[in-house]
């Protein structure tokens, strides 16, 4: 072995032992072997093997769970400009570096998006058990000239794995030169062979799959499930370095996290 490379796992194994009980569950959950990651994907009936037509047909949710379940990804609201600012004007936001603002549960906003439009109904169904929020959901903001945007993991195609679900809602008007999501449609219909991104073959990736960018106005809300692959797209080099992107962002899984329920 390399020395760089113990160097990075000492490193690693460091910042595991830190987090205590929760980082040694997560880096069991994600490093294990493929045989064990396979039995805690069966464990949690990841396969989605429910999701047959007639349930599909019977759901409230029918076609947002059938692009789900198909592509992996699916545009399940677009949230009207003018509520949404009356949801926001509690919040500063600085648009002029990369920030995270953390929301309360009882915040007025994640009321409106994640009760009102049923989001843990809806992916309780996918998941065909209880969904949950895995930790606050956030405001957050990137800026082109930030430079911590270089260096940011997410940067190239990775799996966050056991069917995480992520909820992404633009809070400006986004187009593909600006900062934005990509995803890779369908790829997330079996487990991947490794969540280690650093081992993942990006340009195989890249020629795989048809990508989905998650552009579009103010106020479009996404959900996807980030077993399939997806990645930052930054643009540094193109349009204004000025340039910024704010969404509201959460995650969700099926009781394999902390369980959080609103
Ligand atoms: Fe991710």
């Amino acid at each position: 072995m390399i020395p760089i490379e113990l160097t990075r796992r000492i490193f690693r194994l460091f910042t595991v032992l830190k987090m205590g009980s929760k980082g040694i569950k997560l880096w069991f959950y994600y490093n294990s072997p493929k045989f064990v990651r396979t039995y805690l994907w069966k464990k949690n009936n990841l396969d989605l093997s429910h999701l047959n037509d007639t349930f599909i047909k019977n759901s409230i949710f029918s076609d947002n769970l059938l692009e789900l379940k198909d592509y992996g990804i699916t545009k399940f609201a677009k949230i009207e400009s003018s509520k949404l600012d009356s949801l926001l004007n509690t919040y500063h936001i600085d648009k002029t570096r990369n920030n995270t603002i953390h929301l309360s549960l009882d915040s007025d906003l994640v009321r409106s998006v994640i009760k009102d439009l049923k989001i843990l109904e809806f992916l309780s169904e996918y998941y065909g058990g209880y969904a949950y929020l895995r930790e606050n959901p956030t405001i957050s903001c990137l800026v082109k000239n930030d430079p911590k945007l270089h260096h940011k993991p997410s940067r190239i195609y990775h799996s966050d794995g056991y069917r995480q679900v992520s909820l992404m809602m633009l809070l400006n008007d986004v187009n593909d030169s600006n900062i934005h999501m990509e995803y890779c449609l369908s790829s997330h219909k079996k487990q991947q062979l490794t969540y280690d991104r650093r081992r993942l073959n990006q340009e195989l990736i890249d020629k795989a799959f048809k990508k989905f960018p998650l552009i579009g106005e103010k106020g479009s809300l996404f959900i996807f499930d980030t077993e399939g692959f997806h990645k930052g797209v930054y643009n540094l080099h193109k349009s204004n370095p000025k340039d910024y992107r704010v969404i509201m962002h959460a995650n969700f899984h099926p009781g394999i996290y902390e369980k959080i329920k609103i």
